[in-house]
């Protein structure tokens, strides 16, 4: 027994919009890997056969797949630019005393959670049930339900443990659909349907090639009069999605002349999307790049080059900061990993044919809190209910909503009893933009306050109060970041070429932090990835066709426990009443950016070559 489905029998879907979602509705292929039908069969054997027997007749038509940043159809995103443009930027570059004009790229990088994407669906009449793994219930719920023509409450949508996602699950993508349009296609059974590991490089969004071009001028003094930063990132015409890696570049360092501009480039491949700190961490890895070497070209040691750059107001909005403690970042992590003691001249340590360098470079985040979310809390049988359809990536929100209840309700964390990842519960916003416990926990505690305040310390059983998290107004009168400092040691094998990164170490201000034990976890993980863009990971595409050749984790590379040897994390004691009644600024992203520039810096100390195309590759620093 088996059923096929193509574009000719699946359910017409009401919004035919988004070109990733919008699946089975037209003979038109978008990309190689984009879903064309569904075999439906008892077992997955007996449908991959059946789709193996599948024959499919296309006509080729013009395609392009080639991302170069001087593509004559480079172009705004569209909702149009949003380029800063301050002073006279070209007379102050031709007045600069120093000035340094590089490009740097990234590529491809892949969102790979240990857990695949995987959905089970169900039709009860016009009522449809997802058991998925998603970074946001009702945010899926929100982006399907006026797609298939069914209202929110006719959609419900469980996800109580993730097993990782790094963006790839903070929106659906297609495969969510068409699990679901395929049970459309069987009333009343359970449709399973498990994305392999081969096609979440096509299928679950990934961070799309980013090129930038800096042009950086500067006084002797490494004092900033000229930035230019012109970005473009491929993009996909399936579906628009610009890498915004002009992000950082906007209020990190001061200059009064300026322009940044943003440019994408959409070729006939997959749909790219967000993966973890999408903007921020390929942008840093250009400007902490670039600032080492204009600290090289100014004789400045590059935390003192920061010093000298660091801005008084943000120079994006204009506004104050609210507690802007890079430098603090900077030089606390250089104390700990010992900086001092480094001769600045690259190729200066060798030993025993490794070349040994260390860099550093600066880390960045907003911090933010989505309006939105909601909690609930009822007394049931001596035990707290906290309810809320928030997630858990693995990042610890378990254990961190527990805590922030049972703190608020000053009650032991054995009398709370969570649920998350259900949009039964109330209302939550995505697990995404490092925004998640800043979100969810204010409406924790403002239900744990609400419920105080209306059923007082010996409320009766089934005492129930809700409440919400607002914006933050603090949002609108500051520039609200995190800031951080990785350092990183690197040896280099002179014969071979082989990188190792023989330690890093994380400085980071975000805040409060609500849980060590997991905060740490967090930050470990994402300079992890961070050792992954600088010398691993890399999507590469076939320009005939345009799919990514090394699908899997065999070819395509993450770093392993051998490639991790000595990772350090500290963060600043704080509290950031600004970010909220919990203090905290989210953690998710921030481990993550700038990582990868740190070890670029570090491969240039130690051999006095500058790669600046990402990943580092050993050949890059053999002779030629
Ligand atoms: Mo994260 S890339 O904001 O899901």
């Amino acid at each position: 027994m088996a059923l096929v489905l193509t574009h000719e029998d699946a359910l017409r879907l009401a919004d035919t919009e988004d070109g990733e979602l919008a699946i089975l509705q037209d003979e038109g292929i978008g990309f190689r890997g984009q879903y064309l039908g569904a075999v439906l069969a008892e077992t997955p054997e007996t449908a991959r056969h059946g789709a193996d027997l599948v024959e499919i007749t296309t006509d080729v038509a013009p395609h392009d797949a080639h991302f170069r940043h001087d593509h004559p159809q480079v172009r705004e995103a569209e909702g149009g630019a949003d380029d800063v443009e301050t002073g006279d930027v070209e007379a102050a570059l031709a007045a600069a005393e120093i000035v340094v004009d590089q490009r740097y790229s990234t590529p491809l990088e892949h969102n790979n959670p240990m857990e695949p994407h995987t959905t089970i669906a169900r039709w009860d009449g016009e009522e449809l049930t997802l058991w998925t793994s998603t970074q946001g219930v009702h945010p899926a719920r929100q982006a399907l339900a006026p797609i298939l023509g069914i209202e929110p409450e006719q959609l419900r949508i469980i996800s109580p443990h993730v097993g990782g996602g790094f963006g790839s699950k903070g929106v659906p993508h297609a495969d969510m659909m068409l699990t679901a349009l395929a049970a459309r296609a069987v009333p009343g059974r359970t449709v399973k349907y498990a994305v392999s590991r081969q096609h979440m490089f096509a299928i679950t969004g990934y961070r799309p090639a980013t090129s930038q071009h800096f042009r950086i001028g500067a006084g002797p003094d490494g004092t900033i009069t000229a930035f230019v930063l012109e970005a473009v990132s491929s993009s996909s015409h399936t579906k628009e999605f610009p890498e915004e890696a002009i992000k950082p570049s906007r209020q990190m360092y001061a200059g009064e002349h300026r322009r940044i501009t943003q440019r994408l480039l959409p070729l006939d491949i997959a749909v790219p999307s967000w993966m973890r700190a999408p903007g921020e961490a390929s942008g840093m890895v250009g400007l902490e790049m670039v600032m080492d070497e204009l600290a090289e070209a100014c004789g400045l040691d590059p935390i003192e080059l920061r010093a000298r750059n660091e801005p008084v107001l943000d120079p994006d909005t204009g506004l104050p900061f609210n507690q802007r403690r890079l430098l603090d970042c900077l030089r606390e992590g250089a104390e700990r990993f010992g900086w001092a003691e480094r001769d600045p001249r690259p190729r200066a340590r060798r030993e025993g044919g490794w070349l040994i360098g260390t860099g550093v470079a600066s880390a960045t985040y907003p911090a933010s809190r989505q309006p939105g979310s909601q909690a609930r809390i009822r007394l049931t049988a001596g035990s707290y209910e906290v309810g809320i359809g928030a997630a858990d990536l693995g990042t610890g929100t378990w254990t961190a909503l527990t805590q922030v209840a049972a703190d608020a309700l000053e009650v032991d964390p054995e009398q709370i009893t969570l649920q998350i990842g259900d949009t039964s519960l109330p209302n939550a916003t995505v697990a995404g933009g490092s925004t998640g416990l800043a979100s969810w926990g204010t409406a924790v505690m403002a239900a744990a306050q609400t419920f105080r305040r209306e059923h007082g310390r010996a409320p009766s059983d089934g005492a129930e109060s809700t409440g919400e998290a607002e914006e933050n107004p603090a949002e609108e009168e500051l520039a609200m970041h995190s800031y951080g400092a990785h350092f990183a040691q690197v040896s280099v094998q002179e014969t071979t070429g082989e990188i190792r990164v023989d330690r890093m170490l994380g400085m980071f201000s975000a805040g409060r932090i609500i849980n060590p034990r997991t905060a740490r976890s967090q930050f470990l993980g994402g300079m992890t990835m961070g050792v992954g863009m600088a010398l691993h990971e890399k999507g590469e595409l076939d320009p005939r066709f345009g799919h990514v050749v090394n699908h899997d984790l065999a070819e395509y590379h993450v770093p392993v426990n051998a490639d991790i040897r000595s990772l350090e994390v500290h963060w600043l004691d704080e509290e950031d009443p600004q970010a909220g009644p919990l203090g905290a600024r989210g953690i998710g992203e921030i481990g993550i950016v700038g990582a990868a520039a740190a070890i670029a810096n570090a491969a240039h100390h130690a051999t006095g070559v500058r790669v600046r195309d990402l990943p580092l590759f050993g050949s890059d620093f053999l002779p030629r």
